[in-house]
């Protein structure tokens, strides 16, 4: 099991548990943490985070994504994780 911290949700950070089996956006989704998105597919960018620490395993990407962030619809959790929205 894997933590996800979540900082800049409504200005405070929320904590979540999961298996690392689904992306992050469907997890913070079953967790009622929302953040922007649209596609679900690595396609438009609405989802981008930024990975403050820890890993995850990123898949299909069409986005040009820079340092340090992440499709939040397109990676899952390998490690306990901290990301913030992107500013
Ligand atoms: S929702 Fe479109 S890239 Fe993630």
């Amino acid at each position: 099991m894997f933590r996800i911290d979540v900082d800049n949700i409504n200005g405070k950070t929320e904590s979540l548990y999961v298996f690392g089996d689904k992306s992050i956006l469907t997890e913070l989704e079953a967790h009622n943490v929302l953040i922007n998105y649209s596609c679900r597919q690595g396609h438009c960018g609405s989802c981008i985070l930024k990975l403050v620490d820890g890993e995850v395993l990123h898949q299909e990407c069409l986005v040009p994504l820079s340092e340090g962030e992440v499709l939040a619809c397109q990676s899952k959790p390998i490690t306990d994780i901290k990301i913030t929205t992107k500013d």
